[in-house]
């Protein structure tokens, strides 16, 4: 049976795409059969994360009718499949969301899993991808605004009955400043089941075009990701010894810092 996973957000910017494209590879690598869409339809990039060119047939063709599912899919060199979303502003205003939870619904089978790469916030398009979803993944920032937005976006999710598997707390730098991991789940109501570390080499990976699970595999967020992919599907991931040694000596550098 496929399952459907949408990454969702209140805030834009706290990592979806990332971490979309990132646990599609980990996915992969567990021996999944996945598929990634770019459900974002007002400012997609999951095609630059991920390094695909232009594509002839997009997401938004789907939605419109006017493409087959094989022409819009992507094959990326790992194995991925992948439904980038056009980019056109011509698109952007041709297109309607209500449909996409039956042209997803079209797409269940061939895989494992099938990841959403939502849009932030609680438009159109963003509730059409948490409707079209079984499951839900909330990526947020261990700040106020990021927390208190992805809580509207909780509470629409369980008006709608959707599963919400727990919260992925991303770009964490450890800091006084931060909410706490506890102090998100008080908000949030869910677990947080994965804290990625704020990393530099993200931005290295972005502009390689190859997510940072393959650009620097053995990055403290990489393990992470990786640990979190296991989570989603029962696999108990463990990093290498030599990484583990090598997060607890940054752990001393940072504390004797
Ligand atoms: N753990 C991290 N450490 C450092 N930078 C990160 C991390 N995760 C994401 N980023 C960076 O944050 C920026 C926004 O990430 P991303 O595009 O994945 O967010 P998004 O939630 O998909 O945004 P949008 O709401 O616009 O779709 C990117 O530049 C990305 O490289
Ligand atoms: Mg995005």
């Amino acid at each position: 049976m496929t399952r459907v996973i949408c990454l969702a957000s209140g805030k834009g910017g706290v990592g979806k795409t990332t971490l979309s494209s990132n646990l599609a590879l980990a996915l992969n690598d567990f021996n999944k059969r996945v598929m990634v869409i770019d459900t974002n339809l007002t400012t997609p990039n999951l095609g630059f994360h991920m390094g695909i060119p232009l594509y002839p047939k997009t997401f938004h063709d789907l939605l419109r009718g006017e493409a087959y599912p094989e022409e819009a899919t992507y094959i990326h060199p790992s194995g991925v499949s992948i439904i980038p979303a056009g980019i056109s502003i011509d698109d952007l205003k041709k297109t309607d969301p209500k449909n996409m939870d039956n042209v997803i619904l079209d797409l269940v089978g061939d895989h494992d899993i099938i990841l959403l790469d939502g849009a932030a916030g609680l438009g159109k398009e963003g509730l059409a991808s948490i409707k079209a979803a079984d499951e839900l993944l909330i990526v947020t920032n261990p700040e106020l605004p990021a927390v208190t937005d992805a809580l509207k976006t909780v509470k629409i999710a369980e008006e709608m009955g959707t599963h919400i598997l727990g919260v992925a707390l991303n770009k964490h730098r450890n800091r006084p400043s931060e909410l706490s991991v506890s102090e998100v789940e008080a908000l949030m109501g869910y677990p947080v089941i994965s804290v990625i570390p704020n990393d530099n080499d993200m931005q290295d990976s972005l502009a390689a075009k190859t997510p940072i699970v393959s650009h620097r595999p053995n990055s403290a967020a990489s393990h992470e990701i990786k640990k979190l992919a296991g989570n989603l599907v029962g696999i108990d991931y463990q990093p290498p010894v030599q990484a583990r040694a090598s997060g607890l000596f940054s752990k001393i550098f940072n504390f004797l810092k």
